[in-house]
């Protein structure tokens, strides 16, 4: 059995490029594979956070996972604070790095842009990232495509870390889906949908009502054309929507632009808003359930303790090797 790892922040609303590039993967890998499912909070801090909500929005990531197919009784869900191996192979790490290859990084740059001064986190949280993926002794990282480059570093601190001191980790592989790896946001389809945009309608979260959900979709930007027609380099919008019509449908792209030909793009749209909404109605449905349950907090505690022990080897391990404590 391969081992699977795989964290969502715990920021703001998961929305369908969540759903699509990371979550949909999970329940699909957990059949076969040993899974661990983390709600990454030391993560979310890297940028300023109100500590209740911060609180809630653990709950409603950790209720989301389960809402859309994680099973804990297959596969571990925790929070990432609660097992201190993170943090601390996170700190060990940080002395295998190099601070040139962590400027590098394009999220780094996007998010310091124009700005005078941020956080030490913000720089090194690509190293924490492979202190969660490396603490598992990890095969494979279901991911969106934004975290390529995150992967790629993971994999050299690993081969890294294996040449100076022995074999220590397993250098572990991202797996992308090709579609839904990368959902594009809706006002503007050259950026990616993200939790952080300032225009909701940028985005459809999980949890969005109906009416917001057509709302979104039939404000998207698309072209001025009025072909249906997948071409990302010309046509960003209309492919994002087939994109996203193919992800949740099954239908091809193909057989999609076959069918709306001669159609103008509100035929598209108003089958869309259709296609996403029958979607979400069962994961909001279950989402309420869970939420709400006692349960929640007990499922999650249990799988720290059970990710606590698989951490604590590794620990071990790398301890020893770095020539760490008595
Ligand atoms: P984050 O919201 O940054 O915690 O991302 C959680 C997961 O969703 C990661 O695997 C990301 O790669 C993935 N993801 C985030 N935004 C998108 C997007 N617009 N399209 C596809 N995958 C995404
Ligand atoms: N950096 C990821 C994101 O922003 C979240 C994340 C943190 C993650 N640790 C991880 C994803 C480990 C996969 C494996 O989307």
């Amino acid at each position: 059995m391969k081992r699977v790892f795989s964290g969502v922040q715990p920021t703001g609303n998961i929305h369908l490029g969540n759903y699509l590039g990371a979550l949909r993967q999970f329940v699909e890998l957990q059949e076969e594979n040993e899974c661990v499912y983390c709600i990454v909070d030391e993560h979310a801090i890297t940028v300023p956070q109100d500590p209740k909500e911060l609180k809630k929005h653990i709950l409603d990531v950790a209720a989301l996972y389960l809402a859309v197919g994680v099973d804990p009784k297959k596969s571990i869900v925790f929070v990432q604070s609660q097992v201190s191996g993170h943090a601390e192979l996170g700190w060990i790490l940080n002395c295998c790095a190099n601070t040139g290859e962590l400027f590098r990084m394009t999220q780094f740059k996007a998010k310091s842009a124009g700005k005078e001064s941020v956080g030490a986190g913000l720089l090194t949280y690509p190293v924490l990232m492979a202190a969660d993926i490396l603490l598992y002794d990890t095969d494979i990282v279901p991911v969106g495509n934004d975290q390529k480059q995150h992967i790629e570093l993971t994999r050299d601190l690993a081969i890294r870390v294996n040449s100076k001191y022995g074999e220590t980790f397993v250098v572990p592989d991202g797996r992308f889906l090709k579609s839904g790896a990368r959902v594009m946001s809706l006002d503007d389809p050259t950026s990616k949908m993200s939790k952080s945009a300032p225009n909701e309608h940028s985005r459809i979260s999980l949890l969005d009502e109906p009416g917001k959900i057509k709302k979104s979709i039939m404000k998207a930007t698309t072209d001025s054309e009025g072909i249906i027609k997948f071409d990302i380099d010309n046509k960003p919008g209309v492919s994002n929507l087939l994109s996203i019509y193919n992800a949740l449908s099954g239908k091809s792209i193909e057989e999609l632009e076959k069918f709306y030909e001669g159609q103008g793009y509100g035929n598209l749209k108003k089958d869309l808003v259709e296609v996403v909404t029958e979607a979400m109605a069962p994961i909001q449905e279950r989402y309420k359930d869970i939420r709400e349950s006692s349960e929640l907090i007990d499922i999650l505690n249990d799988g720290a303790e059970r990710a606590n022990a698989i951490a604590e080897k590794t620990m071990k391990r790398v301890r020893e090797r770095f020539g760490l404590g008595l």
